[in-house]
């Protein structure tokens, strides 16, 4: 049997944490390096029942830092990088778009020359796997979807540095012949998600009767992905995706927000017991997103066709699960609620 030693970042993240979690399960003869600088969004709790596993650890550092990441590659012997470190918010790039330039941007090219440098263009058996996001290409109208052919056209701060990281992905494939491969996600929901977006923070707001903020008419539409499914297609298209290739991740599982946020409600109705229609009562209109992208929607068929991979969670199920999951894990939200996560939300929806 082949073994790996894989080097993942963000694995502290929400999505990295279930990629961390499922290598670590599925494959004990490989060795998961989990790299994370624990930002507001990154939080060990996510991978706490991972922590005695003799194939798996962990190791703080920054992206950014070229020496960290030398000494890294230079401690370990890694062949396989899942690069899923980012950051990861629309409306705080809005707010603070320089940090999204520096981990997204710089961040990707350091961790880029770093495997580089490591291998040094023995590239038989390497990997360099950038997660990316079907933001990218930028914002529907009513029909059509994002193929892997769609020309880039992203938005916001967030989604044109997920755009640079790609690019700079490809560069590096082919200007130095690095073997790489990408995948463009859709929206991803499910447990340890941070409560800055929509699912999570809604679930919790619901919870704590709170106001629940919704942008503008509530018209946009997202496609919604159970992030296990994510997860998994994340490990077939490493081992099995063709080197230089991009593969497109979605659900086909479109809702406009006001649609998804009421489904939401009622569930949360049922399940606190509380007389139907009444978190509906907490929805609030408030001021649009600047740049607010109307619609994404993913065509995932070459991810099908290639490599056999469709979504296993229908979105009743996976709603009702995540539901679910978070009022049953209190303290996880207490936990990262805790600290600065109040001045966020202050300053985030104070003016709004
Ligand atoms: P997240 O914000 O939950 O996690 C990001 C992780 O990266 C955190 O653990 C954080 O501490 C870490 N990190 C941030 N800056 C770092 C740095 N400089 N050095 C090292 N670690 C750093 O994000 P997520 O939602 O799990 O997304 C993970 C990846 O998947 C991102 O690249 C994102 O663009 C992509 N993606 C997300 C979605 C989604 O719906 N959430 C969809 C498609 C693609
Ligand atoms: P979000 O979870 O931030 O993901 P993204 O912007 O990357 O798609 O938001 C999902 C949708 O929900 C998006 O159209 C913005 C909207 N939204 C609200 O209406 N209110 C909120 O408080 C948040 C966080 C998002």
């Amino acid at each position: 049997m082949t073994t790996k030693t894989i080097l993942v970042t963000g694995g502290a993240g929400f999505i990295g944490s279930h990629v961390v979690r499922l290598l670590v399960n599925k494959y004990p003869d490989y060795s998961i390096i989990n790299l994370d600088a624990l930002t507001y969004a990154g939080n060990l709790a996510n991978v706490a029942d991972l922590e005695e596993e003799s194939n798996y650890s962990f190791v703080k550092a920054d992206i950014t830092d070229l020496e960290a990441m030398r000494k890294i590659f230079a401690v370990y012997p890694i062949d396989t990088v899942v690069h899923l470190a980012a950051e990861s918010h629309v409306d705080r790039s809005i707010e603070d778009p320089l940090i999204f330039v520096k981990t997204n941007l710089v961040g990707t090219a350091t961790l880029l020359q770093a495997a580089r440098e490591a291998w040094k263009g023995a590239h038989d058996g390497k990997l360099f796997y950038h997660v990316s996001t079907d933001e990218v290409y930028g914002s529907l109208g009513e029909t059509g979807f994002f193929t892997e052919e769609t020309p880039y056209d992203p938005r916001s701060p967030y989604s044109s540095s997920k755009a640079g990281s790609d690019h700079l992905v490809r560069a590096w494939h082919h200007t130095f012949d690095l073997p790489v491969v990408l995948s463009n996600c859709s929206n991803n929901y499910g447990p340890y998600q941070f409560p800055e977006k929509l699912i999570p923070l809604f679930i919790n707001n619901i919870r704590n009767e709170k106001p629940l903020p919704v942008y503008g008419k509530g018209v946009n539409v997202r496609d919604w992905l159970y992030v296990e499914d994510h997860a998994r297609a994340i490990d077939l298209i490493l081992h099995e995706g063709r080197v230089g290739e991009t593969y497109n991740i979605g659900g086909h599982n479109e809702w406009r927000n006001i649609d998804l946020i009421k489904v939401i409600c009622r569930t949360m109705d049922e399940k606190l017991g509380r007389p139907a229609g009444s978190s509906e009562e907490l929805i609030t209109y408030v001021t649009d997103r600047a740049g607010h992208d109307m619609r994404y929607a993913i065509d995932a068929s070459k991810l099908k066709e290639d490599l056999g991979w469709t979504p296993s969670l229908q979105f009743e199920e996976g709603i009702a699960k995540t539901i679910d999951w978070y009022l049953e894990n209190e303290e996880w939200m207490r936990g990262v609620t805790s600290g600065a996560y109040k001045d966020y939300y202050d300053s985030m929806y104070k003016n709004r």
